[in-house]
């Protein structure tokens, strides 16, 4: 009996674990490029000579893929992409694949540390400067969904100034400065790499500055009539969260708005996702839990704020977007 439970058991969780071959195959692919290698009937021996990749392992990888149905088989010993649709598109152009390469070279490497972590109390150290471009690119697939919220705000408060503090690749400035043409967009980002990579991207936006800057040390000369700060509140200390919202507040022209991206702590009916986040930021000495609904509320009155709401982006993700206007 307890040898049935075990096998059962055994068996459940790789059954369970099966998902993670789809996302590791595909990671795999768009890592290397190797979707665009096979998207017409190819050898893979002459895939491996063209990409100057070990010919054994893009055998067994190729296997791999005909097995999960990414890849099949195209005559003559050549393979082809199968499913095209479900696979990542290739690298650059805000490509999907750019989440499965944070899961599988931050969040899960990182959960694999917990027991460690969890005998030795220490802690992880989040490498900002390698990690910025991925983590920045990440961000950015969540625009399409928070825009809107954003639009709605800038239209209807006739904002002609917007501050992005932590801007990343300047995603949402560069569309909303496509969208608002006579509006003023200013970005500040701490990383010098990103800071380049977002001023080549808005090169051609003349109603757009990017500058490199650290948010505690910045002075702006005038209020913004719309100051937002998107996903970068984990990687404020937990004790200085209440004083920069106060801070930032003061950034704010009187019947201005404050715009604030984040996911949102996770409880217990929430997607495991959402849960997990928590899991991932605290592993590191320089990354901060996510805010409660109820902070985020408790922050915003106390830097004399109205609330205007905390709206769902990304339900999964446990993600939302939290608006506050200044009083006149
Ligand atoms: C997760 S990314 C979000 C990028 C962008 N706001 C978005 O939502 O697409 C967080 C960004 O904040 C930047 N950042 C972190 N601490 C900062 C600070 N003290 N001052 C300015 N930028 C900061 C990071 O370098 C990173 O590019």
């Amino acid at each position: 009996m307890i040898d049935v439970m075990k096998m059962f058991k055994a068996r459940m969780y790789m059954k369970r674990n099966e998902p993670f071959l789809y996302s590791w195959h595909a990671y795999v692919g768009y890592e290397l490029d190797l979707f665009r290698a096979f998207e017409r009937p190819m050898a893979k021996t002459d895939v491996a000579d063209a990409y100057g990749l070990d010919a054994n392992l893009l055998e067994q990888w190729v296997a791999v893929g005909v097995s999960i149905g990414h890849l099949k088989e195209a005559g003559r010993g050549r393979h082809k992409l199968a499913n095209a649709w479900k696979l990542p598109k290739p690298k650059g152009d805000n490509s999907s694949g750019v989440l499965l390469k944070e899961m599988m070279e931050l969040h899960i490497p990182t959960l694999l540390h917990y027991p460690e972590m969890m005998r030795n109390g220490e802690r992880l150290h989040f490498d900002e400067e390698k990690h910025a471009g991925t983590v920045a690119e990440t961000s950015r697939l969540l625009e399409v969904l928070a825009m809107p919220k954003m639009s709605k705000r800038i239209r209807e408060n006739n904002v002609q100034s917007v501050l992005d503090i932590g801007c990343g690749e300047a995603g949402y400035i560069k569309k909303l400065a496509g969208r608002f043409p006579d509006a003023q967009f200013t970005g500040i980002e701490i990383s010098k790499e990103v800071t380049v990579k977002a001023q080549q991207l808005t090169a051609d936006n003349n109603n757009i500055t990017v500058e490199n800057a650290d948010l505690w040390e910045y002075n702006p000369d005038q209020p913004f009539d719309m100051v937002m700060m998107n996903n970068v509140l984990h990687y404020i200390d937990l004790e200085k969260r209440e004083a920069l919202i106060f801070e930032l507040a003061s950034w704010v022209s009187p019947g201005g708005i404050l715009s604030i991206v984040t996911p949102i702590a996770g409880s217990s009916d929430d997607p495991p996702f959402a849960n997990v986040f928590n899991s991932f930021f605290s592993s590191f000495d320089n990354l901060y839990r996510l805010p409660t609904r109820e902070e985020l509320r408790e922050w915003g009155s106390g830097a004399g704020l109205d609330m205007l709401g905390i709206h769902t982006v990304i339900k999964e993700g446990g993600w939302y977007i939290a608006q506050y206007r200044k009083p006149e």
